[in-house]
């Protein structure tokens, strides 16, 4: 965990860092009833606490208000996504209302200062997409392309940075291999499949959207990334040679191959054949990186002592994940090699205890700023989330946010910790007295 001589000494962030907080559409704008998601909801006995989202934070009428609340805690950037099934409520027809509503929300943080970064997919399909057999099928990497040109013609003069696409392994992985989103298939064939379509559709969409800016002459130059959850694949027994192996054949099927698919533009066995496409090769600008936690590895966890090993190395808990920031430290440094500048796209915890929420965030900027003393090139940091939201398959029951939403009436309320992240950025520091406080 945390070494106490360690601990309490100041350390600051380099200038114009990014500091914010993130959001995704179907989590907080309520009423997407056009993705799979919601028909998926609607089907009863998925949600784990019998929600559904509904109309969420209602966050799509009420985004004003939360800007001028984010504007107030001191936050320069803020991520979020825009809802391909608005956009493109039916295959081919755009919806100009929801362009032009998209066209407000940015604009409304570019009123504020507020500097937007755009997640073009997160999770959620059109319908008319998941009933063609979503990412499974070849063609939604040409109906991905051209959904995000659509969407650069129309908003690119206002965006300067995006995310192609969130979680690409995790969200291929979950619908296909794993089956806890929809449409909860348990083919690990599949998974390959839609992972290797994640990582073509990200080539074709960076390509496209520096294309569409140039071709419509905008004056902005947007730079563009992949959001990759960065899971740390911890050997139970490092001394182990199947657990070391293991853990790092883990590591592989989430989080290499894909990175260096970007990278190379080689589609790695078993998600491909190897083959080479060049659109994809060294498709990124920026890259943005998810963590939460580590997921301890062992091939022999049928072995009592190995389990009992594993239970005994476990860290704190909270209402999700297992607190382990050194594993944040070392992902983060794991995409050094690119060479590319990195923002923490997500990075937060549920829990119902808001002190324990300070402390987590500030034993994770640690991390963040250990990373940058040691040559990472890291500009920004987005907790994840800005309010409680949809919490997807767990549904309302988890509490993410810096602020706190009251489901009845949407009221919202900064937490303490939102003031505590508040008085890190204004400083751009956090000091021996706030660690002292909170550890
Ligand atoms: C996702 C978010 C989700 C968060 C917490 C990330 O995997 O991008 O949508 O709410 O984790 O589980």
């Amino acid at each position: 965990m945390i070494r106490k001589e360690e601990a309490y000494q100041d350390i600051e962030f380099p200038k114009g860092f990014l500091w914010g907080a993130a959001t995704s559409a179907h989590q907080v704008e309520g009423n997407n009833t056009n993705n799979q998601w919601w028909a998926w909801e609607q089907e009863g006995g998925h949600i784990n606490d019998g929600s559904i989202s509904g109309r969420a934070c209602d966050h799509y009428n009420l985004y004003e208000k939360d800007f001028d609340l984010i504007k107030q805690l001191g936050h320069n950037t803020h991520r979020f996504s825009i809802e391909w099934s608005r956009i493109e409520p039916k295959e081919g027809k755009w919806s100009k209302k929801e362009i032009d509503h998209y066209r407000q929300v940015i604009q409304a943080l570019n009123d504020r200062d507020i500097t937007p970064m755009v997640t073009l997919h997160h999770f959620t399909d059109p319908i008319w997409l998941a009933e063609k057999g979503g990412w499974l099928n070849p063609k939604v990497v040409e109906l991905f392309e051209r959904y995000t040109r659509k969407v650069v013609e129309s908003l690119g003069d206002l965006i300067p940075f995006y995310n192609t696409i969130n979680e690409p392994v995790w969200v291929a992985y979950a619908s296909y291999g794993l089956g806890v989103h929809p449409p909860c298939h348990n083919d690990m064939n599949e998974f390959y499949t839609a992972g290797k379509h994640f990582l073509m559709a990200h080539g074709k969409c960076y390509r496209a959207i520096h294309e569409t800016v140039k071709d419509m002459g905008f004056k902005i130059k947007p730079q563009v990334g992949i959001v990759k959850q960065m899971m740390y694949y911890d050997p139970v027994d490092p001394n182990v040679k199947e657990d070391v192996e293991e853990a790092e054949r883990m590591d592989e099927l989430t989080n290499r191959w894909f990175l260096e698919g970007i990278h190379t533009g080689i589609i790695r066995k078993p998600f491909g054949k190897g083959e080479e496409l060049e659109y994809l090769k060294d498709s990124w600008d920026i890259i943005g990186v998810n963590y939460y936690t580590r997921s301890q590895i062992s091939p022999r966890l049928n072995d009592p002592k190995v389990l009992e090993l594993m239970l005994s190395r476990r860290g704190e808990s909270t209402d999700m994940y297992e607190v382990y920031p050194e594993g944040f430290y070392k992902q983060l440094m794991s995409v050094k090699k690119y060479g590319k500048p990195v923002y923490v796209t997500e990075n937060g915890i549920a829990t119902k205890d808001d002190k324990q929420r300070c402390r987590y965030i500030l034993i994770h900027l640690r991390e963040v700023h250990k990373a940058i003393r040691d040559g990472l090139d890291l500009r920004g940091f987005m907790y994840w989330s800005l309010m409680d939201n949809f919490e997807w398959s767990l549904g309302y029951s988890m509490r993410f946010g810096l602020i706190e939403i009251d489901y009845e009436t949407l009221e919202r309320k900064p937490r303490p910790s939102a003031y505590l992240y508040r008085d890190i950025i204004k400083s751009n520091k956090i000091t021996a007295q706030q660690f002292e406080k909170y550890l």
